[in-house]
C-alpha cells in the first residue's frame, strides 16, 4: 500500500546569528507534527535549512572581515547541529547557497517573467537593512522606524524588476476565504485579509545594491530579492526543476510553519508567485507567536538571547521540547523565563512523570521479580482507567490537526494524573500483603505499565528520548515509531512475561 505524503517545513533561518529558542521552538514544534505523522502511518517529508544570501549576510561577513560563504558555513553548521541535538527528525537540510537551488531560484524567476508578470522599472523608499524590507509612509507608525524591528529606515532608490503582486489582489483572497484552513490560527488569517484588502503593490524583487545573493537570469546586473530566493526553497527541495515526477507527488507543501513575524512573506508573496507559475499553493500556514524572555524581547544588546545548548545542557533535550510547546498556547506570545522552565520541569517532568515510572517499576520488582504478571479477569479494575485512555486518546487527532500543542500536552497529563490517583486508589501496597487480593494485585500491576507504556508513545512526538526509555525500561524491544498509532495506543497491547529493568530517574528534580 502507498503511505500517504506529508510535506513539513520550517522556515529556512538567517545564518547572521547562531540559533537561540525562537528557532528552536518553530523547529520542535513542526518536528513534533512530522513525528505524530509517521505515527499515523503518513510518508512525512520534513525540511528545514538556512537562508543564506542577502545583504544582511554580506555585512555581517564584511563586519568580521570573511568571506559570505564562510560565514555561511560556519553559521549553517550551528543549525544543523542543534537540531540533531534536539532530536530533530528532518529528512533534507537546505543551504540556500547549494547548486539545486540556485537553479531553482532562477528557473522560478524566469517562469515569472516569461509569464509576462515581472517589469522592469525604478524603486525607491524607506528600506531597512536588517529586514531586507522596502516600507512606504503609510505603514509607519513611529517616525520612519520600521514597522517590523523598530530600527530606523533610510531612504534608498535603485533600479529593480518587479512582480505584478497587485494583479493577483483578488485571487489570493478569494483563496484564503474559500479555505478556512489556509492560514492558522484564525486571527492571523484575519490580519492577512486586511492587509491585502488595503492594496496590494507590486513588489520589488531583485537588488542592484549588493552582491551577496543569486544572479537574476534576464540581468546579470540585478541579485534576485532574498525573499523570492529564500521561499522558493520548498519547491527546490521538493525536486523543482530537474525532478518533476517528485515534485508531483510532494507537492504542494502541507504545512509551511513559521512565526508571525513572516507570515505576510508566506501567506501572500508566496502563493502570488506560485498562481503566477501555474504551481499548487501550499495547503497550510501556521503561524506562531513570538518569544520573549523573562519579560523582554530577546536581543543580543540586552545580552539575554537564550541559548538552547545551555538549557539542553543542563536540563536536557525531551525538557526544552516540553517546556517550549507546554507553555504557550500555540499561535500566541510565550515569555521564556527560568523559574516557569524549573517549576514546569520539577511538576509535570520530575514529578507527574518520572515519579509514576520509577515508583510503578520499583513496585513491578519487589512484588513480581520485575517480570509483568498476566492480569487476571478482575473485576471493576481495569474499566475506569481504560476508558479515561480512550476518551483523552480520542480527542488527540483532531487537536493535532489544529495544532494546539499545549492542549495535546494537557490531555496526556490527565492520562498521567488518572494513572496517579489510580495507584493510591488501589494501594498496591495493601493488596500485596494479602494472599487472597493476588488476582487483584496481578490486574493492577499489569495496568499501571500498560498505562505507562501507551503513555510512552503518546509523549513520543514531543519527549522521543524519554519516551524511548520509558519503552526499555518496560523491556519492550520494538521501537515506538514502528507501531501505528490506533495500534500503539490500543489497550491491552503489552506482552505479560517482558521483564521491566529500572534505569535511572528520567528526569530527576532540579533546584530552583
Ligand atoms: O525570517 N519567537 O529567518 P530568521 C518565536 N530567513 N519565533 C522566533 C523568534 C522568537 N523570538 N525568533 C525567531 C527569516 N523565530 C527568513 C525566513 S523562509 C522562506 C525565510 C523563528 O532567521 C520563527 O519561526 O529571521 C520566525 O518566523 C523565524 O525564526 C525567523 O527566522
Amino acid at each position: 500500500m502507498n503511505k500517504k505524503k506529508l510535506y513539513i517545513t520550517t522556515p529556512i533561518y538567517y545564518v547572521n546569528d547562531v540559533p537561540h529558542i525562537g528557532h528552536a521552538y518553530t523547529t520542535i514544534a513542526a518536528d513534533v507534527l512530522a513525528r505524530f505523522r509517521r505515527q499515523q502511518g503518513y510518508e512525512v517529508f520534513f525540511l528545514t535549512g538556512t537562508d543564506e544570501h542577502g545583504q544582511k549576510v554580506e555585512q555581517a561577513a564584511q563586519k568580521r572581515g570573511e568571506a559570505p560563504i564562510a560565514l555561511a558555513d560556519r553559521m549553517s553548521k550551528h543549525f544543523s547541529d542543534l537540531w540533531e541535538k534536539l532530536n530533530i527528525s528532518n529528512n533534507d537540510f537546505i543551504r540556500t547557497t547549494q547548486k539545486r537551488h540556485i537553479l531553482a531560484s532562477q528557473t522560478l524567476f524566469n517562469t515569472l517573467y516569461q509569464k509576462g508578470d515581472i517589469y522592469k522599472s525604478e524603486y525607491e523608499d524607506w528600506y531597512c537593512t536588517p529586514c531586507e524590507t522596502y516600507w512606504t509612509q503609510t505603514q509607519f507608525e513611529h517616525e520612519r522606524d520600521c514597522p517590523s524591528c523598530g530600527r530606523p529606515t533610510e531612504k534608498l532608490k535603485e533600479e529593480s524588476y518587479f512582480f505584478r503582486l497587485s494583479k493577483y489582489q483578488q485571487l489570493l483572497l478569494d483563496y484564503i476565504k474559500s479555505n478556512p484552513n489556509f492560514i492558522l490560527p484564525e486571527s492571523r488569517r484575519n490580519e492577512v485579509v486586511s492587509f491585502i484588502e488595503g492594496g496590494l503593490r507590486d513588489l520589488s524583487i531583485s537588488r542592484t545594491s549588493f552582491r551577496w545573493g543569486v544572479q537574476a537570469p534576464i540581468d546579470d546586473k540585478h541579485i534576485i530579492y532574498v525573499w523570492l530566493d529564500a521561499l522558493t526553497n520548498y519547491l527546490t527541495a521538493a525536486g523543482y526543476p530537474d525532478d518533476m515526477g517528485r515534485l508531483d507527488t510532494l507537492w504542494p507543501a502541507d504545512v509551511h510553519f513559521l512565526a508571525k513575524d513572516i507570515l505576510r512573506f508566506h501567506a501572500v508573496y508566496w502563493p502570488a508567485f506560485l498562481f503566477s507559475a501555474g504551481i499548487k499553493p501550499p495547503q497550510q500556514i501556521v503561524a506562531h507567536g513570538w518569544w520573549t524572555v523573562e519579560g523582554q524581547k530577546m536581543s543580543k544588546s540586552l545580552g539575554n538571547v537564550v541559548n538552547p545548548h545551555d538549557i539542553i545542557d543542563k536540563y536536557g533535550v525531551d525538557a526544552l521540547r516540553y517546556f517550549l510547546l507546554r507553555e504557550v498556547p500555540f499561535g500566541y506570545d510565550g515569555d521564556f523565563s527560568l523559574a516557569a522552565f524549573i517549576g514546569r520541569f520539577n511538576a509535570d517532568l520530575a514529578n507527574d512523570l518520572g515519579n509514576l515510572v520509577s515508583r510503578s517499576l520499583s513496585m513491578m520488582q519487589k512484588y513480581y521479580n520485575g517480570v509483568i504478571p498476566v492480569p487476571c479477569d478482575e473485576q471493576g479494575v481495569t474499566e475506569g482507567l481504560s476508558k479515561v485512555f480512550k476518551q483523552v486518546i480520542s480527542r488527540l487527532p483532531k487537536l493535532y490537526d489544529t495544532v494546539c500543542f499545549n492542549k495535546i500536552l494537557i490531555e496526556i497529563w490527565e492520562a498521567v494524573s488518572a494513572v496517579n490517583k489510580y495507584i493510591e486508589d488501589m494501594a498496591p501496597w495493601i493488596l500485596n500483603k494479602d494472599e487472597l487480593q493476588k488476582d487483584k494485585l496481578a490486574a493492577v500491576m499489569y495496568n499501571i505499565v500498560e498505562a505507562i507504556r501507551i503513555i510512552g508513545a503518546l509523549i513520543w512526538p514531543f519527549m522521543p528520548d524519554a519516551a524511548d526509555k520509558i519503552w526499555e525500561q518496560l523491556g519492550i524491544e520494538v521501537s515506538i515509531e514502528g507501531v501505528e498509532f490506533e495500534q500503539v495506543v490500543s489497550w491491552g497491547g503489552l506482552d505479560s512475561g517482558l521483564r521491566v529493568n529500572k534505569g535511572k530517574a528520567l528526569f530527576p528534580r532540579v533546584e530552583a
